[in-house]
Protein backbone atom coordinates (compact mmCIF):
# COMPACT_ATOMS: atom_id res chain seq x y z
CA UNK A 1 0.00 0.00 0.00
CA UNK A 2 1.20 3.36 -0.89
CA UNK A 3 2.81 4.85 2.72
CA UNK A 4 0.79 8.14 3.47
CA UNK A 5 -2.69 5.77 2.70
CA UNK A 6 -0.90 3.19 5.11
CA UNK A 7 0.10 5.55 7.55
CA UNK A 8 -3.38 7.52 7.40
CA UNK A 9 -5.20 4.40 8.23
CA UNK A 10 -3.36 3.36 10.86
CA UNK A 11 -3.45 6.80 12.50
CA UNK A 12 -7.53 6.12 12.28
CA UNK A 13 -7.07 2.86 13.91
CA UNK A 14 -5.22 4.40 16.81
CA UNK A 15 -8.29 6.93 16.90
CA UNK A 16 -10.45 4.20 16.89
CA UNK A 17 -8.83 2.17 19.60
CA UNK A 18 -9.26 5.52 22.07
CA UNK A 19 -12.80 4.37 22.03
CA UNK A 20 -12.00 0.60 22.75
CA UNK A 21 -14.52 -0.88 25.76
CA UNK A 22 -12.37 -3.31 27.14
CA UNK A 23 -12.78 -3.28 30.67
CA UNK A 24 -12.81 -7.46 31.01
CA UNK A 25 -9.48 -7.44 29.24
CA UNK A 26 -7.76 -4.47 29.60
CA UNK A 27 -6.33 -4.99 25.83
CA UNK A 28 -7.62 -2.07 23.88
CA UNK A 29 -7.88 -3.01 19.66
CA UNK A 30 -8.58 -0.41 17.23
CA UNK A 31 -9.43 -1.35 13.56
CA UNK A 32 -10.09 1.26 10.53
CA UNK A 33 -11.62 -0.52 7.19
CA UNK A 34 -10.47 1.57 3.90
CA UNK A 35 -13.27 1.33 0.89
CA UNK A 36 -12.26 0.90 -2.56
CA UNK A 37 -13.63 5.14 -2.90
CA UNK A 38 -10.55 5.88 0.00
CA UNK A 39 -13.68 6.38 3.06
CA UNK A 40 -12.43 4.76 6.59
CA UNK A 41 -14.47 3.49 8.70
CA UNK A 42 -12.96 3.25 12.60
CA UNK A 43 -14.06 0.39 15.00
CA UNK A 44 -12.65 -0.44 18.44
CA UNK A 45 -13.52 -3.71 20.42
CA UNK A 46 -16.53 -4.06 22.87
CA UNK A 47 -16.61 -6.16 25.39
CA UNK A 48 -19.85 -6.95 27.61
CA UNK A 49 -21.17 -8.63 30.94
CA UNK A 50 -21.00 -12.39 28.70
CA UNK A 51 -18.09 -11.86 27.55
CA UNK A 52 -18.89 -14.01 24.84
CA UNK A 53 -20.70 -11.73 22.84
CA UNK A 54 -17.53 -9.44 22.70
CA UNK A 55 -17.23 -8.30 19.21
CA UNK A 56 -13.50 -7.59 17.75
CA UNK A 57 -12.67 -4.19 16.68
CA UNK A 58 -11.88 -5.21 12.56
CA UNK A 59 -15.81 -6.50 12.73
CA UNK A 60 -17.34 -3.13 14.61
CA UNK A 61 -15.82 -1.55 11.71
CA UNK A 62 -17.34 -3.98 8.53
CA UNK A 63 -20.80 -4.00 10.06
CA UNK A 64 -20.60 0.00 10.51
CA UNK A 65 -20.11 0.20 6.89
CA UNK A 66 -21.99 -2.47 5.71
CA UNK A 67 -24.35 -0.95 7.56
CA UNK A 68 -24.04 2.40 5.47
CA UNK A 69 -24.27 0.44 2.32
CA UNK A 70 -20.47 0.11 1.62
CA UNK A 71 -19.87 -3.03 -0.26
CA UNK A 72 -16.52 -3.10 -1.56
CA UNK A 73 -13.05 -2.92 0.03
CA UNK A 74 -9.22 -2.30 -0.20
CA UNK A 75 -7.95 -2.76 3.07
CA UNK A 76 -7.67 -2.97 7.26
CA UNK A 77 -5.50 -1.91 9.88
CA UNK A 78 -5.42 -2.76 13.36
CA UNK A 79 -3.50 -1.00 16.06
CA UNK A 80 -3.06 -2.60 19.24
CA UNK A 81 -0.45 -2.06 22.60
CA UNK A 82 1.05 -5.29 21.89
CA UNK A 83 4.50 -5.59 22.09
CA UNK A 84 3.94 -7.58 18.55
CA UNK A 85 1.52 -6.71 15.88
CA UNK A 86 -1.66 -9.24 16.28
CA UNK A 87 -3.62 -10.06 13.06
CA UNK A 88 -7.07 -10.86 13.61
CA UNK A 89 -8.96 -13.39 15.24
CA UNK A 90 -9.98 -16.73 13.00
CA UNK A 91 -13.39 -15.48 13.30
CA UNK A 92 -13.01 -11.81 11.70
CA UNK A 93 -10.64 -13.27 9.21
CA UNK A 94 -13.68 -15.13 7.69
CA UNK A 95 -16.18 -12.23 8.26
CA UNK A 96 -13.51 -9.93 6.38
CA UNK A 97 -13.14 -12.42 3.65
CA UNK A 98 -16.56 -12.55 3.13
CA UNK A 99 -17.35 -9.26 2.70
CA UNK A 100 -14.27 -7.58 1.69
CA UNK A 101 -12.26 -10.48 -0.32
CA UNK A 102 -8.77 -10.74 -0.42
CA UNK A 103 -7.83 -7.06 1.37
CA UNK A 104 -4.53 -5.80 2.46
CA UNK A 105 -4.51 -6.16 6.25
CA UNK A 106 -1.68 -3.81 8.05
CA UNK A 107 -1.35 -4.95 12.10
CA UNK A 108 1.10 -2.35 13.71
CA UNK A 109 1.40 -1.61 17.41
CA UNK A 110 1.04 1.26 19.23
CA UNK A 111 5.52 1.60 19.16
CA UNK A 112 4.77 1.36 15.27
CA UNK A 113 5.84 -1.55 14.53
CA UNK A 114 4.25 -3.51 11.92
CA UNK A 115 3.20 -6.37 9.77
CA UNK A 116 1.84 -6.71 6.25
CA UNK A 117 -0.24 -9.05 4.81
CA UNK A 118 -2.83 -10.44 2.07
CA UNK A 119 -6.09 -11.95 3.61
CA UNK A 120 -5.37 -14.89 1.64
CA UNK A 121 -2.28 -15.01 3.55
CA UNK A 122 -3.70 -15.44 7.11
CA UNK A 123 -6.90 -17.57 5.67
CA UNK A 124 -5.77 -19.59 2.97
CA UNK A 125 -8.78 -22.19 3.05
CA UNK A 126 -11.65 -19.69 3.38
CA UNK A 127 -15.23 -21.86 3.71
CA UNK A 128 -17.22 -20.01 0.87
CA UNK A 129 -21.22 -20.52 1.38
CA UNK A 130 -21.82 -20.05 -2.58
CA UNK A 131 -18.68 -22.01 -3.77
CA UNK A 132 -18.80 -24.94 -1.61
CA UNK A 133 -22.50 -25.24 -0.63
CA UNK A 134 -24.81 -23.66 -3.22
CA UNK A 135 -25.32 -27.05 -5.42
CA UNK A 136 -25.74 -29.41 -2.17
CA UNK A 137 -28.86 -27.89 -0.35
CA UNK A 138 -30.90 -30.43 1.12
CA UNK A 139 -34.03 -30.76 -0.89
N1 LIG B 1 -9.79 -8.43 19.81
C1 LIG B 1 -10.07 -7.61 18.74
O1 LIG B 1 -10.78 -6.61 18.85
N2 LIG B 1 -9.53 -7.94 17.55
C2 LIG B 1 -8.72 -9.02 17.33
O2 LIG B 1 -8.32 -9.25 16.19
C3 LIG B 1 -8.32 -9.88 18.44
C4 LIG B 1 -9.00 -9.63 19.72
C5 LIG B 1 -10.34 -8.06 21.12
C6 LIG B 1 -11.41 -8.98 21.63
C7 LIG B 1 -11.30 -8.75 23.12
O3 LIG B 1 -12.07 -7.59 23.43
C8 LIG B 1 -9.84 -8.41 23.34
O4 LIG B 1 -9.32 -8.08 22.08
C9 LIG B 1 -9.04 -9.53 23.95
O5 LIG B 1 -9.17 -10.68 23.21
Amino acid sequence: MDPAREAALVAAARRAREHAVCSYSGFAVGAALETKEGAVFGGCNVENGTYGLTVCAERVAIWKALSEGVREFRAVAVVTGAPEPTPPCGACRQILWEFAGDIEVVSSTLEGRTKRFHLHELLPEPFEFDKDMSGNRKP
